[in-house]
């Protein structure tokens, strides 16, 4: 939900620092961009409406300078709603990062006491304030400090003035984390890639922080006004890790990492395993809470808990929980999962249940993220940078690490570590070139028409949700998900001749009855895609999926249709990693 670039050099020219950077946070928003330099205390400004990758900038001179790349919340996308927005002596410069939640109260001010404010966006209003708090005497810091308290919601923004030569960051909820060198040049952005190529050294701002970005770092607390002393750590994602390499799509090639990323997700601390396993079997009630594809490895992880520990947890989507505040004792447990780990309707029901005393446990992929700050135990899922929008080998190594959760409240961790390390040796397998050209054949059966459906049981039932949002993401063709059995309850009616429907199938209980299922709809015209270990002549098209233990089945039966989606977006013509309207990271509510 933007992307925030800021570069300080003692030498260099910013400006190509800053492209090559805020390139690798397009997938954070690709509606427009818009640059701003410091040279010889001249602010210089780009601004440009569409994907920074397809479009041609002019280079603009200076050492020091801000970028940021938009999902528009407040406003039309185009030139005047970009980054950055400059106050009226056009002298300051801003890029932003959240929603501003009182910004027609401050806008309504500022018009009144003068100013002339030329985007829609709530933007703009904070060049305006700082301009405000210049006027009055302040320094730049000083009148960073105000305005961070002034404004409401999650905002991170960083500000550059050409009156003092400064450039100042500051953070309350969006994420924005300093790349560090040799003290001769420091980056800042919304997330860790864009500097990746240069260093791995990082800080992160907290929430309620100041940076004032130059020779030396200062860093304040906004509340109090106070210097903090912050940690450098290094971090140990690897730069290739974040380029496509050989690969045209980072879908594409994020769904080929799960050969190797469901062994790292094994990767996990045992003794937090059994610990936060001890807390599931004494607690006071179980939630899991997630957004998208993070809210259905919640719904799975019912089923995963059900099956292997016997027990009941509670799923619930991230932006719902409040509604289930009053079940909430400091003895209940709240088990977020998230591949930023900075998704805004997970960050305040987090915030709820902090307040109630519960204890926190997250799965996250993005190291030293929001959500991991806040929570007691994290169990990170070692997936490593995931840049295409539509959630694959993060979906799976979160699953994974739920299946070792269950089992470790039985504690038979042993028996989750041999279920998954036959699944990733099948799963590596199964990714071979044959199978993606037939998985590519079948994408060409369907992607013309405009609906597919998806039915699953059992465990595969919440996986049938998860397939209708990987389809409808990327290949924007209507898609749902349905429990095998519900069909005949009502969207029977939407089949006709020709109509895809994909049958989510393992080896388990609930075989027959979605054979039966698939049959219903196949007998009122229906194509049968039917994605499971064995063929079945009622199967119009078979992907066939390796025989593993039941609750790995969803892995074995999700890749197949994360391909599928990718084919028939390919098929379609779209941009599947920039999917229109989406964002990678949501942090507005
Ligand atoms: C995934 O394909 C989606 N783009 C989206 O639903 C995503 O899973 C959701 O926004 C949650 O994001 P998070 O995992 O970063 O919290």
């Amino acid at each position: 939900m933007c992307g925030i670039v800021g570069y300080w050099s003692e030498t260099e020219n910013a400006f190509d620092i800053l492209l090559n950077s805020l390139k690798k946070l397009e997938y954070r928003g690709y509606d427009s961009f818009g640059f701003a330099t410091l040279n010889n205390r001249d602010l210089m400004t780009e601004r440009k409406v569409g994907k920074i990758s397809d479009t041609q900038c002019e280079r603009l001179p200076g050492n020091m300078g801000i970028g940021h790349t938009r999902w528009a919340t407040h406003g039309k996308v185009n030139e005047i709603n970009s980054h950055p927005h400059k106050d009226c002596s056009g002298k300051i410069a801003v890029v932003h990062n959240g929603i501003i939640e009182n910004f027609k109260e401050l806008r309504d001010y500022l018009e009144k006491t003068g100013h002339t404010l030329r985007s829609e966006t709530d933007t703009e209003i904070l060049a305006h304030l700082l301009e405000e708090g210049l006027k009055k005497g302040m320094s730049l810091k000083e009148s960073v400090i105000r305005i961070s308290n002034l404004v409401r919601g999650r905002n991170s923004f960083v500000a550059l003035s050409s009156d003092t030569g400064e450039m100042i960051a500051s953070r309350n909820g969006s994420p924005l984390i300093l790349g560090i060198t040799n003290g001769k040049e420091v980056f800042i952005a919304s997330d860790i890639p864009a500097f990746l190529d240069k260093t791995k050294k990082v800080t992160y701002l907290d929430d309620g922080q100041i940076c004032c970005i130059g020779e030396h770092l200062e860093f304040y607390d906004f509340k109090t006004g106070n210097q903090v002393q912050k940690r450098v750590i290094e971090i140990d994602w690897k730069a290739e890790e974040a380029e496509l390499g050989d690969y045209k799509h980072f879908m594409l090639k994020e769904i080929m990492e799960q050969k190797e990323t469901l062994i790292s997700a094994m990767n996990q601390n045992k003794e937090h395993l059994i610990e936060v396993a001890k807390r599931i079997n004494g607690a006071k009630g179980v939630f899991f809470i997630g957004c998208g594809t993070a809210a259905r490895v919640c719904h799975i992880a019912e089923y995963v808990f059900s099956k292997v520990a016997n027990k009941h947890i509670n799923y619930i989507t991230a932006s719902e929980f409040e509604n289930y505040e009053h079940f909430l004792l400091p003895e209940t447990l709240v088990i977020a999962v998230s591949q930023s780990g900075e998704t805004a309707d997970v960050l305040d029901a987090l915030n709820i249940a902090k307040r109630k005393g519960c204890k926190i446990i997250s799965i996250l992929n993005n190291p030293g993220s929001s959500m991991e700050r806040i929570s007691d135990y994290t169990f990170p899922i070692n997936a490593g940078p995931e840049k295409a929008v539509a959630s694959t080998k993060a979906t799976t190594s979160q699953i994974a690490v739920v299946i070792l959760l269950a089992y470790a409240c039985i504690e038979n961790i042993k028996e989750a570590d041999r279920i998954l390390l036959d699944l990733s040796g099948k799963v590596n397998d199964m990714l071979n070139p044959r199978y993606e050209a037939h998985i590519g054949y079948v994408a060409k059966q369907v992607y013309k028409n405009k609906d597919i459906f998806i039915i699953g049981r059992g465990i595969n039932y919440p996986l049938a949700i998860e397939s209708a949002i990987k389809l409808m993401e990327v290949s924007y063709i209507h898609a749902q998900g349905f429990a095998g059995g519900e069909l005949k309850h009502g969207p029977i009616a939407l089949i006709e001749k020709g109509t895809p429907v994909i049958a989510l199938i393992a080896e388990d209980k609930t075989k027959e009855e979605i054979l039966s299922n698939a049959m219903e709809v196949k007998s009122r015209g229906a194509i049968i895609i039917g994605v499971s270990p064995e063929k079945n002549e009622i199967f119009d098209y078979w992907i066939k999926t390796p025989k593993v233990d039941e609750v790995a089945s969803v892995i074995a039966n999700l890749i197949p249709i994360q391909l599928l989606s990718y084919n028939i977006g390919i098929l379609r013509g779209y941009n599947v990693d920039y999917p229109r309207n989406l964002a990678k990271s949501v942090t507005v509510r």
